[in-house]
């Protein structure tokens, strides 16, 4: 059965591989896409995305613009991977194709879209979730409506990409983690300790486009350089990870998880070098006061990358 899905994104190049994705595959209804300030302003990433929409059929997808700021910690952002316009500095380039679409507002369109839905929704949040706790803060009852929210964030066991220990999406906005986690609404954890267990190499990408050249092919093979040189001079690998491609991969087919657990987990909301860190207990233990979540421990890549190429590269 389709899975009817809400996808919130901090427009960032991987968030534009995967809205991609998440428009192209079978398996996912797009019913909205909403924009959150995350690796650039939400002002760009609006913009931003609606450039990607453009790029391939969006029919009856709504928009919605979501939280300029954090709940409560100041900004920050990451131009320096993303590029300034979140698309490596590409946009100019593919402005033509933007999508002319009604802009709404992130948060009342979320719980609008939750409520008119025949099937329940899952939201799929691949940037800060700073909208997903505002739509709970507003409206509880209605976001307990919501089947699942993936979110790609959190490291366990494993390094930070902000700071030692924490994770991009979940440094900016931890307090939001915090309502999500606590919501009661059946939480998903892709962290980036599996995230990187997915990298896309340069040399994958020229191959890949120099076997298809369709817009999207074309798109994702410029949208990747700033990205990738990033990467080169940051992590000493030419390429970059697929964090938010791979994150709506699962939602689609869940079959791509070989393992995934339960665990209780509590993230760190104010601590000067440490705030955005996720902890769980190593035992099965449950924390009284730390809500339960699943957490994704290892996937399937061959099956990514399978799905990955054949539907972004045809
Ligand atoms: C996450 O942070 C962003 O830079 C990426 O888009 C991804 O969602 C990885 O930590
Ligand atoms: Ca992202």
């Amino acid at each position: 059965m389709k899975r009817s899905v809400i996808l919130d994104v901090d427009t960032g190049v991987d968030d534009a591989i995967a809205i991609l994705l998440a428009l192209k595959l079978p398996q996912l209804t797009v019913k909205a896409i909403t924009t959150v300030s995350g690796n650039v302003h939400v002002d760009e990433v609006t913009e931003s995305t609606k450039t990607v929409l453009g790029l391939t059929d969006h029919n009856g997808v709504r928009f919605g613009r979501g939280s300029s700021v954090s709940l409560r910690r100041t900004r920050f952002r990451a131009p320096e991977v993303h590029g300034k316009d979140g698309l490596g500095n590409t946009r100019k380039k593919y402005d033509r194709y933007k999508a002319r679409i009604r802009t709404e507002r992130a948060a009342p369109l979320i719980l609008d879209t939750i409520k008119k839905s025949e099937t329940p929704i899952t939201v799929i949040a691949t940037g800060p979730l700073t909208n997903i706790a505002r739509a709970i803060l507003k409206d509880k009852r209605t976001m307990r409506r919501v089947k699942e929210i993936i979110s790609m964030g959190g490291s366990f066991g494993y390094r930070g990409n902000t700071g030692p220990l924490a994770e991009f999406n979940y440094y900016v906005d931890p307090d939001a983690v915090d309502v999500v986690a606590r919501s009661g609404i059946p939480l998903t954890v892709v962290p980036l300790n599996v995230t990187e267990t997915v990298p896309l190499k340069r040399e994958e990408i020229v191959r890949l486009s120099g076997k298809s050249n369709s817009l999207i092919s074309r798109f994702i093979y410029d949208v990747t350089k700033f990205y990738m040189e990033y990467h080169k001079r940051a992590e000493s690998f030419n390429g970059g990870f697929m964090h938010d491609p791979l994150t709506v991969a699962i939602a689609a087919i869940p079959s791509i998880v070989k393992k995934k657990i339960q665990r209780s987990m509590l993230v760190e909301t104010m601590g000067m070098y440490t705030a955005g860190t996720t902890l769980t207990r190593d035992a099965k233990g449950r924390e009284k006061y730390a809500p339960v979540v699943s957490i994704i421990t290892e996937i399937n890549r061959r099956k990514f990358w399978n799905i990955f190429r054949n539907h972004l590269f045809t």
